[in-house]
């Protein structure tokens, strides 16, 4: 494709999203519903994975409808599931033109001290925090290259990956796995008509399975100490998503971190 650019005519994308298929996995979650209605918001056709909560991805379904007027479909299923995976990349693709874009914030907390932690805890953990996004991404690019059309790819780490904090191997290894592993696939599927792949990492926010410990007065002390300005909110993700998910956007095989700045600041004395 020839090169577009033209002096001072510059061209910002006005809802480039509208009619793009998005399949958002663990959608319905706490930081995932707040990206389902920004991109739902902006025209997108937004497919939500969950894996057992209905309710909760009804009652998205229709906050997004009342809020937004717009619609959103649903799909159920573990994806550590080869059977959910299909469906869940079927239902994206049976919809417009296909799947364009794949968000993926399933994971799991996998709170278990390293001292404690077995054999099975660390698979489990590697199962859900890495095994299923990977083989998902990988199924979800292989629908764009089969078009050769442009796709793209967000995973959800954490700043857990980015930085060293103690006793957080069972979750953290796995999502640093994932970092190294979106790098590879960002590497692979790259050029004309690539599928481009970043990670985002987040701090800590209000919402989701954070939610609990900042309620429970856990993070107080980065408040107190100045650390961070505030807690992070899922719209402080929503729109970094949003940016990433971008068509003809230039960025691939990043990690933001989006944490406010802690892991810059937090073993500051
Ligand atoms: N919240 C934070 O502050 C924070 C900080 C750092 C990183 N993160 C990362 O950000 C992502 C989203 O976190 P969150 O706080 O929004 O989590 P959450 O509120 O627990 O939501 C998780 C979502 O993923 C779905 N899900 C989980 N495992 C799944 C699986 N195996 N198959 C299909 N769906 C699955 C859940 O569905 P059901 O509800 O039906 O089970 C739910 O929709 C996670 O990867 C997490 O590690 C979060």
């Amino acid at each position: 494709m020839s090169d577009l650019y033209q002096p001072l005519a510059f061209n910002f994308n006005e809802r480039s999203l509208a009619g793009r298929v998005v399949l958002i996995a663990g959608g319905s979650g706490g930081l995932g519903s707040a990206t389902v209605a920004l991109l739902a918001r902006d025209g997108a056709t937004v497919v939500v994975g969950y894996r057992h909560d209905k309710e909760k991805a009804e009652a998205l379904k229709q906050a997004v409808a009342a809020r937004f007027k717009a619609s959103i479909h649903l799909v159920e299923g573990d994806i550590s599931d080869p059977q959910v995976r299909t469906r869940y990349i079927e239902t994206a693709e049976s919809l417009g033109d296909g799947l364009y874009a794949l968000v993926c914030f399933t994971g799991d907390p996998a709170r278990v001290k390293f001292d404690d932690v077995t054999d099975a805890d660390l698979q489990t953990s590697m199962q859900k925090n890495y095994i299923a996004p990977v083989l998902l991404a990988r199924e979800a690019a292989r629908c764009c290259q089969a078009r050769q059309q442009e796709g793209a790819i967000v995973l959800f780490s954490t700043m857990q990956a980015v930085a060293v904090f103690e006793s957080s191997i069972n979750y953290a290894a796995p999502k640093t796995a994932l970092i190294q592993a979106a790098k590879i696939m960002a590497k692979q599927w790259g050029g004309a008509s690539g599928v481009r792949v970043n990670v985002i990492a987040p701090g800590v926010n209000r919402a989701g399975m954070a939610l609990q410990s900042i309620e429970a007065g856990k993070y107080d002390s980065f408040i107190e100490q100045n650390l961070i300005p505030r807690f992070g909110r899922p719209e402080d993700i929503a729109r970094v998503v949003r940016l990433l998910v971008e068509p003809d956007n230039y960025i691939t095989g990043q990690v933001i971190t989006v944490d406010g700045g802690l892991t810059l600041r937090r073993d500051k004395n």
